[in-house]
């Protein structure tokens, strides 16, 4: 059955009804969000809640084929520890398998070539050359662990993401304006609906494929207008061409009407963006230097908005 739609409902929540249905499990997540949430902004904290990977659009129902993207996952992962170094309590909306916080240090390295098995006692050691930094790596993360100030959320699928999105911004509303939105996610564009994928897995006998794919609902839209209409929202905009980055990027201000937009080109996403507001455009930009001392360009974007952010705290007073 259709959820009932308010009159205010935005034509994209109305196709997330209708079109996506919800997992099971959203409620039980949404309840431990919105607990989250409650015991952070009462202790004074402000909450962000990060999207973070690409999203998995299945082409048949029971999937053996889906479309997927290139995002890693890195840039959510790296901003979520340094949010948690500026003082945020952090809910980590991720796909599946995508890079983590502090975990995403070593994605690279085979765990068993940093151990050793020692031949007395029987104890597994590690080799701390191998896992560089990882003594205050592993004293951070247990830390955060500890104060319970991580609070990590897995989604696949694209139905998924969208369902747990609306979730997290409905558990946030409680907390207002110290809510931020930190939507680095790569989301697909296009879907199938269910009531039009085949079944089972599509023949290659059949020959050539050819699928016709619907717009995806854009999450803003509702997100700014009636989920959490006083948190502070900022989109990511991704382009491989720059001469339209910026347009685009204040073509997504004018049109949801949120905060700031993060432009990026997929080249050079790692040592450049611009964070793009109503009225100012800022450059952060990694120099050479940094770039050698393994600065990172997600240091920069958390510090320019986390300023941001307590600025517009203070306009809501
Ligand atoms: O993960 P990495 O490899 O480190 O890469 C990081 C990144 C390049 C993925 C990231 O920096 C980035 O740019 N993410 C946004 C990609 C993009 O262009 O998204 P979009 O134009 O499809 O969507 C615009 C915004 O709306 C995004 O913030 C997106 O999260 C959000 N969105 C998109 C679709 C949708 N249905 N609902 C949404 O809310």
């Amino acid at each position: 059955m259709e959820a009932p739609q308010s009159p205010t409902t935005t034509a994209a929540e109305g196709k997330l009804c209708e079109d996506f249905a919800v997992p099971s499990y959203v409620e039980e997540v949404k309840r431990r969000m919105a607990e989250f949430a409650e015991r952070h902004g009462a202790a004074g904290r402000r909450v962000v809640l990060i999207t973070s990977g690409g999203t998995k659009v299945p082409l048949e129902s029971r999937t053996v084929r889906f479309l997927d993207n290139f995002s890693s996952g890195r840039r959510g992962a790296s901003s979520a520890e340094y949010f948690l170094d500026s003082g945020y309590a952090v809910i980590f909306l991720h796909r599946h398998r995508s890079l983590y916080p502090y975990t995403r240090l070593y994605s690279g390295i085979n765990l068993l070539d940093a151990l050793r098995s020692e031949p007395e006692g029987g104890r597994v050691v590690v080799d701390e050359s191998a896992l560089p930094r990882i003594t205050p790596v592993l004293k951070r993360y247990q830390a955060v662990r500890e104060a319970g100030l991580l609070l990590p959320v897995e989604f696949s699928t694209l139905s998924e993401y969208l369902h747990l999105l609306k979730a997290a911004a409905q558990a946030l509303s409680s907390i207002g304006p110290k809510a931020m939105f930190y939507l680095a996610a790569a989301v697909s564009d296009f879907y199938i609906p269910a009531s039009e994928m085949p079944e089972h897995k599509i023949q290659s006998s059949n020959g050539p494929l050819q699928i016709s794919m619907k717009m995806v609902p854009k999450m803003l839209s509702p997100l700014v207008k009636n989920w959490a209409p006083q948190a502070f929202v900022i989109s990511f905009k991704l382009e491989t061409d720059p001469s339209i980055l910026l347009e685009r990027a204040r073509r997504a201000l004018e049109t949801y009407k949120h905060q700031v937009v993060v432009a990026n080109v997929l080249d050079t996403r790692r040592g450049y963006v611009v964070v793009v507001t109503r009225d100012d455009q800022h450059e952060l930009v990694l120099t050479d230097e940094e770039e050698q001392k393994q600065v990172e360009i997600e240091e920069k974007i958390v510090s320019n908005l986390s300023a941001s952010h307590g600025q517009f705290m203070g306009q809501q007073r």
